[in-house]
């Protein structure tokens, strides 16, 4: 704690941008690089620093994996073409489908994620004739990966993997810093808040929410649920609020006869560190009326539950 509270006092943006700038121009040299965006601070971040140092030599790609939420590809992509930066929307969403079919063991599921997601974007440096990979790695990902918590989709060499057999230069201008200070460095670098201060999100996407086979159709159900509870909780203080879909069914009723349905469980979490976490106080009027919205607004759902689980024991996401 008190080791955290030093680092906090001392970390200055301004000389790690420059310091980083500075060292990213010198790994990329002459060449071209990609970068794989996703919205999330981390690689947004990254995303504007490498462009302050090699400009167009940088391709922003934004992986349409067919996991994100609703208008987030869009989003993305009109962030960095407003800052005039070189961004290209890869539409891979069949390839990462299929890899993930019939897949329900959250490791295998994160492995299959993870392979799917290098091959795509290898495939990207081949055809951007770049020779490096830029990635918004923090100091939080090498960590939990290391000690063998999740697969963290963005970690190569701490697993034993090497990058060179991807044909690729790995360029992590973040991995020793930590969540607020790479919010820091995105003030810094006048990063809208709607991106420095955007709550963690999973590289993997939904598939991280959707319990049991990633389906296309359980994704979309997943999505709609995702934007109901984002809505109705915009209001509420917490560090990540999300819907989750069980790979259960429940017996409900629909238009007075039994229906096998979907479960949804909400939850809603403050957290430091992402380390540890809490649930949120929700007030019963406020989880009644997302479980309203999500049952009817989603017929296939007939149970709406709210997590009570701190980390640890649970995680934040369920898988
Ligand atoms: P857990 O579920 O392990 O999550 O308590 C800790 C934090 O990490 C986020 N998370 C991920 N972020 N790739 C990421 O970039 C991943 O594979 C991944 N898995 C979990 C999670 O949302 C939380 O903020």
């Amino acid at each position: 704690m008190v080791e955290e509270v030093k680092r906090k006092k001392m970390f200055e943006p301004e000389k790690f941008i420059q310091k980083q700038v500075q060292e990213v121009r010198e790994r990329i040299g002459a060449g071209k690089a990609v970068i794989a965006v996703s919205g999330g601070v981390d690689s947004t971040v990254c995303a504007v620093l490498t462009h302050r140092a090699v400009g167009d030599r940088l391709v922003a790609a934004f992986i349409d994996d067919g996991l994100m939420r609703e208008g987030e590809a869009e989003q993305v992509i009109n962030f960095f073409e407003a800052r005039n930066m070189n961004a290209r929307r890869v539409d891979a969403a069949d390839e990462f489908f299929a890899a993930l079919k019939g897949i329900v063991d959250p490791e295998e599921k994160r492995k299959a994620f993870r392979n799917t997601f290098y091959s795509v974007l290898a495939r990207v440096v081949r055809e951007e004739n770049a020779d490096c990979l830029v990635q918004g790695t923090i100091a939080a990902d090498v960590a939990e990966t290391v000690k063998g918590i999740k697969t963290q989709h963005n970690i190569l060499e701490q697993i034993g993997i090497d990058p060179g057999s991807y044909g690729l230069t790995i360029v992590e201008p973040l991995r020793e810093i930590y969540k607020h200070e790479v919010r820091e460095v995105a003030r810094s670098l006048e990063v809208p808040a709607e991106f420095s201060e955007r709550p963690p999100f999973p590289g993997p996407g939904l598939a991280t929410r959707v319990l049991g086979e990633v389906t296309p159709e359980r994704v979309e159900i997943e999505r709609r649920a995702t934007k109901i509870v984002e809505e109705e909780t915009a209001d509420v203080e917490s560090c990540q609020s999300m819907a989750v879909l069980m790979n259960d069914r429940a017996t409900g009723i629909r238009e007075g006869k039994r229906a096998y349905g979907y479960i949804i469980v909400v939850r809603l979490v403050k957290s430091k560190d992402a380390i540890t976490a809490e649930a949120v106080n929700v007030p019963l009027e406020g989880l009644k009326r997302i479980d309203k919205r999500i049952t009817r607004e989603i017929p296939e759902v007939v149970h709406v539950l709210y997590s009570l689980t701190k980390k640890p024991p649970a995680t934040i996401e369920f898988q």
